[in-house]
């Protein structure tokens, strides 16, 4: 059990550059070992349709929702995902951590096997298979070189890029990214910042819930929080001590996640 705790920034936090209030909360609440991965879908969307190039969604029978990559899709993906990780490493180190910025390219850092093909919902609701483009699932993370690099007094940034069996560049969802990180480090905690106060059933936040409860209450969330749910269950499956959804808006970010109003997935 390490006690590093991993930090997902969601794309709504990014694409409104929103994320100040947790650096600075980073800083305040003295939380020592850390590691964060970011999200971005918005600001892809963005920047493809900026390029002129079209936008494609998915939706899996479990009616999962997610951005169908073709090649020239992951080679903007893969940019976007840069740039933001800069502007959070610069942001990071403005403030006097020293962050650097990592994908799971670099150093092989995550291996994610890619999916061949991918079984869709069409318009009609009628279910068809489809080439599976550059998108996988996370299989190995590297723990060692990230707690080695933890160990130098350095942060890491990782963007959810990683490297495919077949030497390929792979989009991997950021939430299921963080999970995947959280587990190969047994962390502490799994904490997922997006903007809004957690998992939200009949109005009202679901402040605890073990893993039979929490894959309970999946079935009634909706696309967005789905994927931080799945997230926070495969953490604590994969041994991490909890998974917690939270706001990354509010002023002390890190604090409220700990001890305020939050969603959090225990472990056994
Ligand atoms: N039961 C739920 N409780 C809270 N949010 C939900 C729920 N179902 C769907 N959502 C949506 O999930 C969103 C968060 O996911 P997402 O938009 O992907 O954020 P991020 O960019 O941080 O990954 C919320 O803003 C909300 O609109
Ligand atoms: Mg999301």
């Amino acid at each position: 059990m390490s006690k590093t705790s991993v930090i997902k920034i969601g794309g709504s936090l990014v694409s409104e550059s929103a994320y100040s209030n947790v650096i600075n909360d980073l800083k305040e609440s003295g939380l020592k070992d850390f590691i964060i991965v970011h999200g971005g879908g918005n600001e892809v969307t963005k920047y493809s349709k900026a390029l002129g190039k079209d936008v494609v969604f998915v939706t899996s029978p479990e009616g999962i929702r997610s951005r169908y990559t073709d090649l020239e899709t992951a080679a903007i993906y893969n940019m976007v995902m840069r740039k933001i990780s800069s502007d959070l490493v610069l942001s990071l180190n403005a403030r006097g951590f020293r962050a650097i910025g990592l994908s799971g390219i670099d150093a092989g850092l995550m291996k994610a096997e890619r999916k061949k093909r991918l079984i869709i919902v069409d318009e009609r609701g009628r279910k068809r298979a489809i080439e599976g483009g550059y998108t996988g699932k996370v299989k190995e993370v590297d723990s060692d070189l990230l707690l080695k690099i933890i160990g130098l007094g350095i942060t890491p940034v990782i963007s959810p890029v990683a490297l495919g069996y077949d030497g390929e560049m792979l989009n991997v969802d950021g939430d299921r990214a963080a999970s995947a990180v959280a587990s190969a480090l047994n962390a502490e905690r799994l904490i997922v910042f997006t903007n809004v106060d957690g998992v939200i059933i009949n109005g009202r936040v679901k402040e605890r819930m073990n893993l039979k409860e929490a894959r309970e209450v999946l079935k009634a969330v909706g696309p967005g929080m789905d994927k931080k749910l799945i997230a926070c269950i495969e953490a604590v499956e994969g041994g991490a001590k909890e998974g917690v959804i939270a706001s990354g808006k509010v002023e002390r970010p890190i604090n409220n996640a700990i001890n305020g109003l939050r969603t959090v997935v225990e472990g056994q």
